[in-house]
Protein backbone atom coordinates (compact mmCIF):
# COMPACT_ATOMS: atom_id res chain seq x y z
CA UNK A 1 0.00 0.00 0.00
CA UNK A 2 1.35 3.26 -0.78
CA UNK A 3 2.42 5.49 2.07
CA UNK A 4 0.89 8.86 2.95
CA UNK A 5 3.76 11.74 2.49
CA UNK A 6 4.98 13.47 5.17
CA UNK A 7 2.55 16.77 5.89
CA UNK A 8 6.05 18.56 6.43
CA UNK A 9 7.64 17.33 2.82
CA UNK A 10 3.90 19.20 1.74
CA UNK A 11 5.18 22.15 3.31
CA UNK A 12 8.91 22.30 2.06
CA UNK A 13 7.83 21.28 -1.57
CA UNK A 14 5.09 24.09 -1.61
CA UNK A 15 7.61 26.78 -0.66
CA UNK A 16 9.77 25.34 -2.81
CA UNK A 17 7.48 25.44 -6.15
CA UNK A 18 6.19 28.92 -4.88
CA UNK A 19 9.73 30.72 -6.66
CA UNK A 20 10.04 27.79 -9.22
CA UNK A 21 6.78 28.10 -10.91
CA UNK A 22 6.08 27.90 -14.21
CA UNK A 23 5.71 31.87 -15.63
CA UNK A 24 1.85 32.08 -15.45
CA UNK A 25 1.47 30.83 -12.24
CA UNK A 26 1.59 32.10 -9.11
CA UNK A 27 1.26 31.22 -5.66
CA UNK A 28 1.36 32.85 -2.63
CA UNK A 29 0.33 32.34 1.37
CA UNK A 30 -1.31 35.04 3.44
CA UNK A 31 0.89 36.29 6.21
CA UNK A 32 -0.69 33.99 8.63
CA UNK A 33 -0.17 31.00 5.98
CA UNK A 34 -3.17 29.97 6.29
CA UNK A 35 -4.63 30.77 2.80
CA UNK A 36 -3.35 29.78 -0.37
CA UNK A 37 -4.14 32.49 -3.15
CA UNK A 38 -3.36 31.15 -6.72
CA UNK A 39 -3.29 33.44 -9.48
CA UNK A 40 -2.69 32.69 -13.45
CA UNK A 41 -2.88 36.10 -15.02
CA UNK A 42 -3.41 35.45 -18.69
CA UNK A 43 -6.97 34.28 -17.92
CA UNK A 44 -7.19 36.63 -14.79
CA UNK A 45 -7.85 33.47 -12.64
CA UNK A 46 -7.55 33.58 -8.88
CA UNK A 47 -8.08 31.24 -6.34
CA UNK A 48 -8.09 31.41 -2.33
CA UNK A 49 -7.55 27.39 -1.07
CA UNK A 50 -8.87 27.14 2.36
CA UNK A 51 -10.86 24.84 4.35
CA UNK A 52 -11.49 27.68 6.97
CA UNK A 53 -12.59 30.52 5.10
CA UNK A 54 -15.98 31.52 6.00
CA UNK A 55 -17.55 31.57 2.40
CA UNK A 56 -16.64 28.01 1.97
CA UNK A 57 -17.45 26.35 5.64
CA UNK A 58 -20.58 27.69 5.80
CA UNK A 59 -21.37 25.86 2.67
CA UNK A 60 -19.59 23.34 4.07
CA UNK A 61 -22.18 22.73 7.00
CA UNK A 62 -24.90 22.62 4.81
CA UNK A 63 -26.89 19.38 4.79
CA UNK A 64 -28.76 19.00 1.95
CA UNK A 65 -26.44 18.95 -0.57
CA UNK A 66 -26.84 15.94 -3.37
CA UNK A 67 -23.12 14.84 -2.53
CA UNK A 68 -24.32 13.93 1.48
CA UNK A 69 -27.55 12.56 0.18
CA UNK A 70 -25.07 10.45 -2.61
CA UNK A 71 -22.36 9.56 -0.19
CA UNK A 72 -23.45 10.39 3.24
CA UNK A 73 -26.22 7.51 4.16
CA UNK A 74 -25.14 6.16 7.46
CA UNK A 75 -28.89 4.46 7.31
CA UNK A 76 -27.25 2.49 5.01
CA UNK A 77 -23.62 2.09 6.75
CA UNK A 78 -21.84 4.53 4.90
CA UNK A 79 -19.12 5.40 7.33
CA UNK A 80 -15.95 5.60 4.98
CA UNK A 81 -15.09 7.06 1.75
CA UNK A 82 -12.17 6.46 -0.74
CA UNK A 83 -12.37 10.11 -2.41
CA UNK A 84 -10.15 9.18 -6.05
CA UNK A 85 -9.52 12.43 -7.69
CA UNK A 86 -9.46 14.79 -4.33
CA UNK A 87 -8.41 17.94 -5.95
CA UNK A 88 -9.15 20.45 -3.51
CA UNK A 89 -10.52 18.33 -1.46
CA UNK A 90 -13.39 20.18 -1.36
CA UNK A 91 -15.84 17.29 -1.47
CA UNK A 92 -13.85 15.26 0.99
CA UNK A 93 -14.18 17.58 3.41
CA UNK A 94 -17.43 18.53 3.23
CA UNK A 95 -18.26 14.75 3.87
CA UNK A 96 -15.69 14.81 6.30
CA UNK A 97 -17.84 17.64 8.28
CA UNK A 98 -20.53 15.29 8.12
CA UNK A 99 -19.15 12.74 10.40
CA UNK A 100 -17.50 10.37 7.01
CA UNK A 101 -13.82 9.16 6.93
CA UNK A 102 -12.41 10.15 4.01
CA UNK A 103 -8.93 8.71 2.29
CA UNK A 104 -8.13 11.56 -0.47
CA UNK A 105 -5.94 10.35 -3.12
CA UNK A 106 -4.46 12.97 -5.53
CA UNK A 107 -2.15 12.04 -8.56
CA UNK A 108 -0.56 16.11 -9.05
CA UNK A 109 2.01 16.52 -6.64
CA UNK A 110 1.48 20.82 -6.42
CA UNK A 111 -2.55 20.27 -5.87
CA UNK A 112 -2.00 17.34 -3.34
CA UNK A 113 0.95 19.83 -1.11
CA UNK A 114 -1.51 22.87 -1.44
CA UNK A 115 -4.64 20.51 -0.16
CA UNK A 116 -2.50 18.99 2.50
CA UNK A 117 -1.21 22.41 3.35
CA UNK A 118 -4.56 23.70 4.09
CA UNK A 119 -5.55 20.28 6.01
CA UNK A 120 -3.25 20.73 8.33
CA UNK A 121 -4.25 24.39 8.81
CA UNK A 122 -7.81 23.17 9.42
CA UNK A 123 -6.26 20.58 12.05
CA UNK A 124 -5.15 23.60 14.51
CA UNK A 125 -8.08 25.58 14.16
CA UNK A 126 -10.79 24.63 16.43
CA UNK A 127 -13.81 24.43 14.15
CA UNK A 128 -12.18 22.28 11.90
CA UNK A 129 -9.99 20.37 13.78
CA UNK A 130 -12.56 17.50 13.67
CA UNK A 131 -13.33 17.55 10.09
CA UNK A 132 -9.75 17.62 9.05
CA UNK A 133 -9.09 15.05 11.25
CA UNK A 134 -11.44 12.40 9.87
CA UNK A 135 -9.33 13.39 5.99
CA UNK A 136 -6.04 11.24 5.25
CA UNK A 137 -4.40 12.39 2.22
CA UNK A 138 -2.37 10.10 -0.41
CA UNK A 139 -0.11 11.30 -3.12
CA UNK A 140 -0.82 8.07 -5.65
CA UNK A 141 -2.16 7.35 -8.38
CA UNK A 142 -5.79 6.36 -8.18
CA UNK A 143 -5.42 3.50 -10.66
CA UNK A 144 -2.45 2.00 -8.39
CA UNK A 145 -4.09 2.63 -5.26
CA UNK A 146 -7.00 0.57 -6.08
CA UNK A 147 -5.26 -2.07 -7.97
CA UNK A 148 -2.68 -2.31 -4.51
CA UNK A 149 -6.12 -2.31 -2.22
CA UNK A 150 -6.02 -5.77 0.00
CA UNK A 151 -8.98 -7.68 0.91
CA UNK A 152 -9.13 -6.39 4.69
CA UNK A 153 -8.64 -2.98 2.99
CA UNK A 154 -12.62 -2.08 3.03
CA UNK A 155 -13.79 1.09 1.54
CA UNK A 156 -18.15 1.46 2.17
CA UNK A 157 -18.07 4.47 -0.89
CA UNK A 158 -15.38 4.90 -3.66
CA UNK A 159 -16.54 8.72 -4.90
CA UNK A 160 -15.36 9.98 -8.48
CA UNK A 161 -14.98 13.60 -9.48
CA UNK A 162 -13.21 13.31 -12.73
CA UNK A 163 -12.81 17.24 -14.53
CA UNK A 164 -15.60 18.12 -16.77
CA UNK A 165 -14.65 17.63 -20.27
CA UNK A 166 -14.99 21.95 -21.60
CA UNK A 167 -17.91 22.63 -24.07
CA UNK A 168 -17.53 25.33 -26.24
CA UNK A 169 -21.33 26.15 -25.77
CA UNK A 170 -21.19 25.65 -22.32
CA UNK A 171 -20.61 28.30 -19.17
CA UNK A 172 -16.81 28.25 -18.34
CA UNK A 173 -16.09 26.31 -14.82
CA UNK A 174 -15.44 27.99 -11.72
CA UNK A 175 -11.82 29.66 -11.64
CA UNK A 176 -11.25 26.96 -9.14
CA UNK A 177 -11.56 24.15 -11.49
CA UNK A 178 -10.60 25.97 -14.77
CA UNK A 179 -7.00 26.36 -12.69
CA UNK A 180 -7.18 22.47 -11.94
CA UNK A 181 -7.49 22.04 -15.68
CA UNK A 182 -4.14 24.53 -16.22
CA UNK A 183 -2.31 21.91 -14.05
CA UNK A 184 -3.65 18.70 -14.10
CA UNK A 185 -5.50 15.98 -16.48
CA UNK A 186 -7.49 12.87 -15.53
CA UNK A 187 -6.13 9.82 -15.98
CA UNK A 188 -7.29 6.41 -16.56
CA UNK A 189 -10.81 7.25 -14.90
CA UNK A 190 -12.91 4.54 -16.62
CA UNK A 191 -10.42 2.06 -14.99
CA UNK A 192 -10.63 3.36 -12.01
CA UNK A 193 -14.54 3.14 -12.39
CA UNK A 194 -14.43 -0.07 -13.84
CA UNK A 195 -12.35 -1.39 -10.39
CA UNK A 196 -14.47 0.42 -8.24
CA UNK A 197 -17.77 -1.37 -8.52
CA UNK A 198 -15.79 -4.34 -7.89
CA UNK A 199 -14.14 -2.90 -4.87
CA UNK A 200 -16.93 -0.70 -3.13
CA UNK A 201 -18.66 -2.00 -0.17
CA UNK A 202 -21.52 -0.50 -1.27
CA UNK A 203 -21.54 2.20 -3.54
CA UNK A 204 -19.78 3.97 -6.10
CA UNK A 205 -20.45 7.94 -6.68
CA UNK A 206 -19.68 9.70 -9.55
CA UNK A 207 -20.09 13.33 -9.97
CA UNK A 208 -21.48 14.31 -13.73
CA UNK A 209 -22.63 17.70 -15.57
CA UNK A 210 -25.93 17.96 -15.03
CA UNK A 211 -26.56 16.85 -18.95
CA UNK A 212 -24.10 14.81 -19.68
CA UNK A 213 -23.91 10.73 -20.33
CA UNK A 214 -23.37 9.01 -17.40
CA UNK A 215 -19.59 7.51 -17.16
CA UNK A 216 -18.69 5.11 -19.13
CA UNK A 217 -22.20 4.97 -20.62
CA UNK A 218 -23.33 3.09 -17.65
CA UNK A 219 -26.76 3.63 -15.96
CA UNK A 220 -27.08 4.70 -12.78
CA UNK A 221 -28.91 2.98 -9.76
CA UNK A 222 -29.88 6.56 -8.15
CA UNK A 223 -29.49 9.94 -9.25
CA UNK A 224 -29.48 13.14 -7.24
CA UNK A 225 -30.05 16.62 -9.21
CA UNK A 226 -28.69 20.05 -8.13
CA UNK A 227 -28.97 22.71 -10.57
CA UNK A 228 -25.81 22.17 -13.16
CA UNK A 229 -24.46 18.91 -11.59
CA UNK A 230 -25.77 15.70 -10.75
CA UNK A 231 -24.22 13.03 -8.35
CA UNK A 232 -24.78 9.48 -9.92
CA UNK A 233 -25.00 6.38 -7.52
CA UNK A 234 -23.89 2.91 -8.40
CA UNK A 235 -25.09 0.26 -5.60
CA UNK A 236 -22.61 -2.42 -5.24
CA UNK A 237 -22.09 -5.57 -2.99
CA UNK A 238 -25.27 -6.26 -0.72
CA UNK A 239 -27.17 -3.37 -1.60
CA UNK A 240 -28.04 -3.27 -5.57
CA UNK A 241 -31.48 -4.85 -4.72
CA UNK A 242 -32.60 -2.85 -2.14
CA UNK A 243 -34.35 -0.38 -2.14
CA UNK A 244 -32.14 3.08 -0.76
C1 LIG B 1 -12.38 17.88 -10.76
S1 LIG B 1 -10.99 17.56 -9.73
C2 LIG B 1 -11.73 17.03 -8.21
C3 LIG B 1 -12.25 18.18 -7.37
C4 LIG B 1 -12.60 17.74 -5.97
N1 LIG B 1 -13.76 16.86 -5.96
C5 LIG B 1 -12.82 18.91 -5.05
O1 LIG B 1 -13.86 18.95 -4.35
O2 LIG B 1 -11.93 19.78 -4.99
C6 LIG B 1 -10.29 16.07 -10.33
C7 LIG B 1 -8.94 15.75 -9.71
O3 LIG B 1 -8.67 14.37 -9.97
C8 LIG B 1 -7.28 14.23 -10.15
N2 LIG B 1 -7.05 12.98 -10.87
C9 LIG B 1 -7.40 12.69 -12.15
N3 LIG B 1 -7.02 11.44 -12.47
C10 LIG B 1 -6.41 10.92 -11.35
C11 LIG B 1 -5.80 9.67 -11.05
N4 LIG B 1 -5.71 8.67 -11.96
N5 LIG B 1 -5.28 9.49 -9.83
C12 LIG B 1 -5.36 10.47 -8.89
N6 LIG B 1 -5.90 11.69 -9.12
C13 LIG B 1 -6.43 11.91 -10.35
C14 LIG B 1 -6.87 15.48 -10.90
O4 LIG B 1 -5.48 15.75 -10.75
C15 LIG B 1 -7.76 16.54 -10.26
O5 LIG B 1 -7.10 17.18 -9.21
Amino acid sequence: MPRTVDVSDAHDYLRKRGKDLDENLDIVTTDDGVIIELFLPPDRLRFRHSYVESGFFKRAQQSSQALLKACNNRQRGIHTVLDLTGGWGMDSFILAQHGQRVTMIEHDRLIYSISTHSLECARSIRRSKAAANRIETIHVDALEFLQSLGKEEHFDCIYLDPMFPSHHSSAKPAGEMQILQYLTSNDDIDRCFDLALRKAGSRVVVKRPAKAAPLADSSPDLVFREKSIRFDVYLTTGLSHENC
